[in-house]
């Protein structure tokens, strides 16, 4: 029989963590090493620090440090950046990143996000758009663009199966990487103890998408990239479909400033809009979550009457390769976030037990706490039309619904630009059902260089390459 290592029981019980191996006597062998697995990669140290710093509230910095943040406009002239950027992926120095470890809990699919049929005439899945513009990328510019797949454990099975089912969506499988975020445990929200959620199995879920820092170094895929030629890479998240994947001009902005990170914001629709506030805390490129920015912050306006805090994050970025290496050698020094949560786990008598209420703290870290370590940054305003409609929800504010019209919409608009005429309702949106594939054309301008103005539009209509 497999016994506890004298070393880790003492641990355990030094920490007040031994419940977790009540049961040992009676796990299969091959139980016993899962949680061993599972024990051996726990700092329960930092486990300890951050349950006795549960209630601290994140320490937003007093207002007087806090300013709004220069902007530059993606519209303005771009004819150098569009080259910069343009230069940057022809020479093959793009990698695209899109995180896919998040549980999509508020979305109730049972799958991973990525999955999902958002595409309002064809069906296509997130996973399917995002991987047609990076293939499209590839083809415009005649060199491979590395794809990162972030996935967790509650996705990366499915994720990789659902790739291959569809042949990596027209890709060489060798340029699409998974990698798989880390883990963190779930804490008791009374007592501070580990929760099981199985005989011998503890409550472990995502480490939240600040867990791509750590995954891209300890899996040796940034020295991977950097020995590729990859100096730059395109962030972005799998919920949103709008996103230009790898933009030229944002690149290009990038470039010309020599950033180590760049971000797009979009306009706030109002003080509580639920998106990170891009904002300067003692002169450094921050986010501050919605739910940390104090109300009288999130509400003052300057003397036009526009919100003061007025850019939001739509979680875009660029980061430099070198930035990331510089900030991933030695421990990455961004902090965890708390949340409680509802957690099924066993109760002491080895019952699996449903709460009604938050009973467990949960830790994830955010991936925009890197950027105020940035030395240079740029920051880029677009617009939700062209370029934000995440899926959150099952229903309402980011839904499939309102995913599924954002589409509709955008490809009217490149459609209108194009000469066509569009049937639009009362609100200027897509009267029916319009979509362009990636690989049809990436942006307007492609399109406008391939369609038929006198296209009829009187239905559902998609635009594709056979
Ligand atoms: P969200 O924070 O919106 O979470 O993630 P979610 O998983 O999509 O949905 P909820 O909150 O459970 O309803 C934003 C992006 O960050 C990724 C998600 O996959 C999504 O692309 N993410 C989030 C990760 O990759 N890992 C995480 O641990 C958390």
């Amino acid at each position: 029989m497999l016994a506890i290592p004298a070393a880790l029981r003492q641990r355990l019980q030094q920490f007040g963590q031994e419940h977790v191996i009540d049961g040992w006597d009676r796990l299969a062998d091959e139980q016993r090493q899962g949680l061993l697995a599972q024990l051996n990669a726990i700092d329960l140290e930092q486990m300890q620090r951050l349950y006795a710093q549960r209630d601290k509230v994140f320490a937003v910095p007093s207002p007087e440090k806090i300013a709004p943040v220069p902007v530059l406009q993606l519209n303005a002239d771009v004819t150098e950046e569009k080259r910069l950027g343009t230069e940057a992926l022809a020479r093959g120095e793009v990698a695209v990143l899109l995180v896919a470890g998040g549980q999509g809990s508020r979305l109730g699919f049972d799958h991973p996000k990525g999955m999902y049929g958002v595409g309002p005439v064809s069906n296509k899945s997130l996973f399917q758009i995002h991987a047609e513009k990076v293939l499209a990328l590839r083809r415009r510019h005649k060199h491979p663009v590395p794809f990162l797949v972030m996935t967790s454990d509650a996705t990366d099975q499915e994720t990789k199966d659902f790739f291959a089912a569809h042949r990596w969506f027209g890709l060489p499988d060798d340029e699409v990487t998974f990698f798989r975020q880390g883990t963190m445990p779930a804490l008791d929200l009374q007592s501070g103890r580990l929760l099981l959620d199985a005989p011998g199995k503890l409550f472990t879920s995502p480490n939240g998408h600040g867990g791509t820092l750590t995954a891209l170094a300890d899996d040796g895929i940034l020295d991977r990239l950097s020995s590729q030629g990859i100096k730059e890479i395109f962030y972005f998240q799998v919920d949103n479909p709008l996103v230009k994947v790898a933009d030229p001009v944002f690149l290009g902005h990038h470039l010309k400033a020599h950033a180590e990170v760049s971000s797009k914001i979009v306009a706030k629709l109002g003080p509580t809009d639920k998106l990170g506030n891009l904002a300067l805390v003692d002169g450094r490129c921050t986010i501050i979550e919605y739910s940390d920015l104090p109300e009288a912050l999130a509400k003052q306006t300057d003397e036009h009457g526009k919100l003061r805090l007025w850019a939001g994050s739509p979680a875009i970025h660029v980061f430099s390769l070198e930035f990331l290496r510089r900030v991933t050698q030695g421990a990455l020094r961004i902090p965890f976030h708390v949340a409680r949560k509802k957690v099924p786990c066993l109760d002491a008598t080895g019952k699996l037990v449903q709460p009604q209420v938050e009973n467990a703290l949960k830790f994830e870290m955010f991936i925009f706490d890197v950027l105020p370590m940035a030395e240079r940054w740029t920051v880029v305003e677009t617009s939700r039309r062209e370029e934000f409609e995440p899926l959150k929800n099952a229903t309402g504010a980011d839904s499939p619904a309102t995913v599924k019209a954002a589409i509709s919409n955008l490809a009217a608009d490149w459609l209108a630009k194009a000469g066509v005429t569009v049937p639009r309702d009362a609100n200027g949106s897509a009267a029916v059902p319009l979509e362009i594939s990636p690989l049809y054309a990436l942006d307007a301008e492609e399109l406008a260089g391939k369609v038929d103005c006198n296209l009829k539009i009187d239905g559902p209509t998609y635009l594709f390459k056979p």
